[in-house]
């Protein structure tokens, strides 16, 4: 007899097969083609893989350093090799019903903080970025990080990062596979050890400052982070085309009833958001529509390229379980309902705002088209919900089974968001409010229209510009503390977290300062993001509104006294184009 297993959560769960280019997709001409052999594969589309490893270099000679690109440009997976790789396998998985390591690949790519850029070229002072020029460790302080002499957060106390250990260059390695990985990870060290110019071993003018190991954790832990709760489950869907048919499109299109949308509720933004020599958001026109110029980063060869953020970011999950038990205790609730409030996601997914029905928050987590949509202060008219089922003569034609509003699950329906304009479902404190507030009113709307509906739709003009490509995986090994036991056992564990966008003032620093740090975002007295806020004033204390029951309003006041989320590394760096690379950084 064989017991039926409920599915292990994957990284991104296919809605169907989708066959690409696709003549169901509405016609996308006016997207831009994306220059797919010239943007690194791990901005667009991802990586996505299971093992990773992370090689922060400092350049030692500049010329020979050049050298040492023009030998490993060629293994740098672009964005056209990674996307042909990701299309196989969904392909292949929605064909053999699980990942069955049919294929595999290793992928490497490059990035270089501007300290590195300033060695190998004279005219890096035209980047504009002042944050990116700066580099993290001197803003570290403005992030809210800690500044005692012996606080682990302190720069002076990372790993990596910190004042006089800045690296040049950043090197992502990433496989299906962890011998693969470890056989490409020697081969780079080799390079840098040994480099075989003809047939003379040439010194590569760069030096190995620091290793960092990062993996998915295996079977039903699969995607989720150390404090238990599945991660990458919300991203930015990203407007343009992969080749001249209009129907190829980077994002599918798979919501019938929103051709500005990718899934349901996974609003489509232009591709300057993320990658530089594209049209991108402007808050003074609607959400869809483009802007006039292009996105830029100063010198003209940083087109296609990207900056990326990195946060070594540790996380005590032992003080966040008992936290979580200490404060669930006083009030009555379990201690993974106060998690999935501070959140605003239930650990398998499943987002708070669409809560209504007990028992099915694994499907609802998993499934792609239902998990993303909803907004904070509409209603949302959900494909998954019976009452909002396409009539039957606006259904695509049969075969294109592509579109998200046949469920992947048979008799799966799940309620639709019922809105949460006061932050009753979803604390406006909650993670994922705090760093997308969706169609939040924020203060780029408020007071500047007449009604409500207009001051959201100011206010999610702006929120589009401040969105976050995300690629973090945990490193360290698995916790053994669960919400109603926190083990306190003192491992190093927690996020290599790592972001992708075209402004680090306007993207990552602006979405810490303004939102996460704020406890005035979006709302008077919403409190501070309970995960990943500091508070540098007030001995670091953080509170935080919490909504427990709307129908009681039971209101809780939460203070934590001490942090579980510890930036222990970082750096800004730039990610830039195969020209780039075999351009003007080699020669
Ligand atoms: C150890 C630290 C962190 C943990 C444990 C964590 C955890 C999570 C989880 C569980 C989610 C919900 C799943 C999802 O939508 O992907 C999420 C979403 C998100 N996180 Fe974090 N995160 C961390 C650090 C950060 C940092 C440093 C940022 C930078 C601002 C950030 C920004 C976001 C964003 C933008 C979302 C998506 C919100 C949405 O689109 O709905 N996170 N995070």
């Amino acid at each position: 007899m064989s017991i039926a297993q409920p599915p292990i959560p994957v990284r991104e769960t296919p809605a169907a097969m989708i066959p690409q280019p696709n003549p169901a997709f509405p016609d996308a001409s006016a997207e831009p083609v994306l220059d797919m052999d010239e943007i690194q594969g791990n901005i667009i589309p991802g990586f996505l893989k299971d093992f990773e490893t992370l090689l922060f270099l400092s350049i030692t000679d500049p010329g020979q350093c050049k050298e040492w690109i023009k030998h490993i440009t060629p293994f740098i997976a672009t964005a056209e090799e990674v996307l042909t790789f990701n299309r196989l396998f969904k392909q292949i998985r929605y064909r053999r019903g699980y990942e069955a390591g049919t294929v595999k690949a290793t992928w490497v790519n490059i990035a270089f903080s501007f300290q590195g850029l300033r060695k190998l070229r004279p005219d890096a002072d035209q980047f504009t970025d002042q944050a990116f020029k700066d580099g993290l460790a001197a803003h570290s302080k403005d992030l809210g990080d800690p500044t005692g002499e012996n606080d682990e957060g302190n720069p002076k106390n990372w790993v990596i990062g910190g004042p006089g250990n800045e690296a040049d260059i950043l090197l992502i390695v990433q496989s299906d596979d962890y011998e693969d990985m470890q056989h490409e990870v020697q081969r780079i060290k080799q390079s840098i050890y040994d480099l075989l110019s003809g047939r003379t071993r040439v010194p590569s003018g760069v030096e190995l400052l620091y290793e960092e190991y990062g993996a998915n954790p295996p079977g039903r832990l699969s995607g989720h982070e150390h404090f238990g709760f599945l991660d990458g489950v919300s991203k930015p869907g990203i407007r343009g085309r992969v080749s001249n048919d209009p129907h190829d499109v980077l994002t599918p299109r798979q919501n019938p009833r929103d051709p500005h949308q990718g899934k349901p509720g996974q609003d489509l933004l232009w591709p300057g958001e993320f990658v530089f020599g594209y049209q991108h958001q402007d808050p003074s026109r609607e959400v869809e529509k483009p802007s006039d110029d292009k996105a830029s980063a100063g010198p003209d060869w940083a087109k296609d390229g990207s900056y990326l953020i990195f946060r070594r970011l540790r996380q005590d999950v032992g003080a966040f379980h008992a936290f979580l038990h200490a404060h669930g205790q006083q009030v009555g609730v379990p201690p993974a309902f106060l998690g999935t409030k501070i959140i605003g996601r239930w650990p398998d997914g499943e987002p708070i705002m669409r809560d209504q029905q007990a028992g099915n928050q694994l499907v609802l987590g998993n499934d792609d088209c239902a998990n993303n949509d909803f907004e904070f202060v509409h209603q949302d008219p959900s494909l998954h919900n019976p009452s909002s089922q396409l009539p039957p003569d606006e259904l695509p034609p049969a075969g294109t089974s592509d579109q998200c509003h046949i469920p992947q699950v048979p008799n799966s329906s799940f309620m639709p968001s019922p809105g949460d304009p006061t932050g009753e479902i979803c604390p406006f404190a909650g993670h994922i409010r705090k760093a997308y507030p969706r169609d939040d009113i924020t203060p780029a709307g408020r007071g500047k229209a007449s009604g409500r509906d207009e001051e959201s739709d100011l206010s999610e003009r702006a929120t589009q510009t401040h969105r976050l490509l995300r690629r973090g995986l945990p490193y360290g090994p698995i916790s053994p503390s669960a919400f109603g036991n926190p083990v306190h056992d003192q491992v190093d564990r927690g996020l290599l977290f790592i972001a992708y966008q075209t402004s680090i003032e306007r993207q990552f620093e602006f979405v810490i300062k303004a939102w996460v740090n704020n406890r005035d975002f979006s709302q008077q007295g919403a409190g501070f993001d309970l995960v990943i806020g500091q508070n540098s004033q007030d001995n670091r204390q953080r509170t935080a509104t919490i909504s427990l029951n709307p129908v009681q309003n039971q209101t809780l006041q939460l203070q934590a006294n001490q942090e579980w989320v510890i930036p222990t590394g970082g750096g800004y760096f730039f990610a830039p184009s195969i020209s780039a690379l075999k351009k003007e950084l080699s020669s």
